[in-house]
């Protein structure tokens, strides 16, 4: 088979990563792609660095074994602190979400005070600020954790009272720094959007990490000739998660918006 036919590879923690299968398809429609969400070892933005590279490596591996064309890497944890290191090691374009996330916040600022919130992990890594200044080195990067937004999107709470305090303990102080665009570089948060603009308001553009994580992903496919050119039928999603693959069905509704085939559950390789 010519690499180009071949699926994308994308992998995430867990089912959050969905909402970049979505992106992605939306913008590549005809391209078939390869999804592992490591559900056995969710969430990483909670775990050390050390771990989530040693994850993300195993991920990626079980990915190129189907075999990929190319690996994304929908997991803003894992991105922002693997991607060098599975740039190294595997001989297969990967891409992350952080880059096209940064590079879209600079679009978006007028007055370069940029607000971030993450997981933990993400947070930690500074990855976001460090891509920002890289491009803008006098940007400012405001960043937050916000470890309580992945249970409770999870939980379906997206709307309503609770979600709509537990964001303004969050945001506010974000706002009285007066950030002017605010990434949501977290898998869980496009479902969090309309919440979110309801707290920050309409003058702050959100930019979701998913969007222009798919968007730099078909431009730098076509640029490499790997895009499935003269494809006429609808790509295929083939899901496959490391623990019991029976919530896999909802959860792709809802971060999804559509059924996908079943999921199959699978050991990774190890080491
Ligand atoms: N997928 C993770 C991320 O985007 C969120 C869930 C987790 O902590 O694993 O950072």
């Amino acid at each position: 088979m010519k690499r180009n036919q071949l699926p994308i590879g994308v992998f995430d923690s867990g089912i959050g990563g969905l909402t970049v299968v979505k992106q992605l398809r939306r913008v590549m429609p005809h391209e078939d792609l390869v999804y592992l969400g490591d559900t056995a070892r969710v969430p990483y933005g909670t775990k050390s660095p050390e771990t989530v590279v040693r994850f993300a490596c195993e991920d990626t591996r079980f990915l190129l074994d189907r075999p990929v064309k190319s690996v994304v890497v929908a997991c803003n944890s894992a991105s922002a602190w693997a991607l060098n290191e599975l740039e190294r090691r595997f001989d297969v374009p990967v891409f992350g979400v952080i880059v096209p996330g940064a590079e879209a916040a600079l679009k978006r600022s007028r007055t370069l005070r940029i607000g971030v919130i993450g997981t933990r992990a993400t947070v930690r890594s500074d990855a976001y600020r460090l891509a920002i200044r890289k491009s803008v080195p006098g940007a400012r990067v405001i960043s937050r954790p916000c470890p309580l937004l992945v249970p409770m999107v999870e939980e379906g709470w997206t709307r309503g009272d609770v979600t709509r305090r537990v964001l303004h303990e969050y945001l506010d102080p974000l706002l009285k720094q007066s950030i002017d665009t605010l990434i949501l570089g977290c898998t869980h948060y496009p479902l969090l959007k309309t919440a979110i603009r309801e707290v920050v308001g309409t003058g702050i553009p959100l930019v979701d990490s998913a969007v222009s994580c798919a968007k730099y992903v078909a431009g730098r496919l076509e640029k490499m000739d790997l895009l499935a050119e003269g494809r006429r039928r609808s790509g295929v999603i083939f899901p496959f998660v490391t623990d019991e693959a029976s919530r896999f069905a909802e959860f792709s509704k809802r971060f999804l918006g559509a059924p996908t085939k079943k999921a199959i559950r699978v050991e990774l390789p190890t080491g």
